[in-house]
């Protein structure tokens, strides 16, 4: 029964999209198990730049089914335009399941999700505004409405009245708290009625499909969305998304046992970017942090903001490896690092006098915490473009080994560019 998960290992925009990718080729199945389009993954191959941000990056793969988990917030609206926009460029989406479980992400999601970002003046989250932290809260506070809904055949009596009473009180937020514009029931109820007819084709119960395709032995690929350090209970709270990125997360928002997970591949940057706010101890606010970005072009692939940029910080990677105990690392972007002299690592935190190396929970530590860095010499020959790992420069290669001591998991794969074929792999992740 092989599951394999492919999770960022950081603050997201690690490059799972170009690592699935290259992966689904031995995989029968992608699938997604958490948050929804707050992710922007970023996928290059012979069709062109596609930055998908809720179909699985296996869609390119004509012997892959692509799976929207039931632990994924579905904001209809989007889903169907990126379907549109593969269908253009000569993808069959039919290939894809979207579970009948997952929840929505409603117009008043969004709406609430500005007004309270707004409303938070100086302490914003940065959230990404797509409604994803509103659609969770309404999952967990049980009046959510289900993609499963939309088929509901006794609408009037049944999904009509829950639409109701769910917009009664999100109106009374929007006009009394935020005094901003009510929706309109019967132009949502409407939409409704035409997201029901349009993803019909592909609702589906996706854990027994999942459930079956273990049985048959089938290869099951699980690509998280953002990073374990945005985890709801792991992360830098309350500067995270609100759903599990980490490993726990895929085993509820997709229905599969622990047991099927056979292999975890942890994604990591080979440097450190965040978007939004909250602590990034190893934050490079000069010359060479603008360097990182303008080189590497750190900026959001859903809503086009500048990333945050910083040393690679492996106390918080090594929390990150321990929570989803990977078997595997795959290191990203070591190209970038091809053009500074020195290359730092972050191998401890001094917080308040004291040396550390442990990452504290809570935020306001982390402020507070000062990188304790060890130095590389930087490599006078590029990384860019290798495919074998004996042909890496020494000194890259010793900045890749000394992670790994760090880490405590082998550095599997090297991404040294953005195309599948500017791949190292030293040991394969997918085992038959
Ligand atoms: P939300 O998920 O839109 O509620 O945003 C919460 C925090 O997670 C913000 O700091 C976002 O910038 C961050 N975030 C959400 N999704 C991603 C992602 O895919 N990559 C990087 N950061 C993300």
């Amino acid at each position: 029964m092989p599951g394999y998960a492919v999770i960022g290992g950081q603050w997201g925009d690690e490059g799972k999209g170009k690592v699935v990718d290259f992966l689904a080729q031995e995989a029968q199945y992608v699938v997604r198990y958490s948050g929804g389009n707050n992710a922007g993954h970023t996928v290059i191959n012979d069709l062109g730049e596609f930055a998908l941000h809720l179909v699985p990056a296996g869609i390119f793969w004509p012997h892959v089914t692509c799976v929207i988990g039931n632990g994924v917030v579905v904001d209809p609206d989007t889903l169907l335009q990126e379907l549109s926009v593969l269908a253009k460029a000569g993808v069959d989406t039919s290939r894809l399941i979207v579970s009948d479980r997952a929840h929505l992400i409603m117009p008043y999601h969004v709406a609430l999700d500005r007004l309270e970002e707004l409303s938070r003046g100086a302490n914003a989250i940065g959230t990404t505004g797509r409604g994803v932290g509103p659609a969770y809260v309404d999952k967990v506070a049980r009046v959510g409405i289900r993609v499963g809904d939309l088929l509901e055949a006794n609408r009037e009596e049944v999904f009509l009245p829950r639409l109701e009473h769910v917009l009664h009180q999100k109106n009374a937020i929007i006009t009394k708290v935020y005094e901003s514009e009510p929706l309109d029931l019967g132009a949502l109820n409407q939409k409704c009625m035409e997201w029901g007819e349009r993803l019909k084709p592909y609702i589906q119960p996706s854990e027994v499909v999942l459930q079956e395709a273990l049985a048959r032995g089938e290869n099951i690929l699980i690509e998280g969305a953002q990073g374990t350090l945005l985890d709801i209970d792991h992360g830098t709270y309350p500067f995270v998304t609100s759903s599990s990125p980490s490993i726990g997360g895929a085993y509820t928002g997709l229905g599969i046992p622990p047991s099927s997970i056979v292999g975890s591949l942890g994604v990591f940057k080979a440097y450190s970017t965040r978007v939004g706010g909250g602590p990034l101890v190893t934050e490079l606010l000069e010359e060479t942090g603008a360097k990182i970005r303008e080189l590497a072009w750190e900026f959001g692939a859903t809503t086009g903001r500048p990333r945050r940029v910083g040393w690679f910080d492996a106390v918080a990677g090594r929390y990150s490896v321990s929570l989803n105990g990977f078997t595997s690392l795959v290191l990203t972007r070591l190209d970038i690092l091809d053009h500074f002299s020195p290359v730092k690592i972050c191998t401890a935190y001094e917080l308040d006098g004291k040396v550390i190396h442990y990452f504290p929970s809570s935020v306001s530590a982390l402020e507070r915490c000062k990188p304790v860095y060890e130095e590389f010499e930087g490599w006078s020959q590029p990384t860019a473009s290798v495919t074998q790992m004996d042909k890496l420069p020494r000194n890259a290669l010793a900045y890749v080994r000394r992670l790994e001591e760090l880490l405590g998991a082998p550095i599997d794969m090297i991404s040294t560019g953005p195309h599948r074929e500017e791949t190292v792999v030293n040991r394969p992740f997918i085992k038959g």
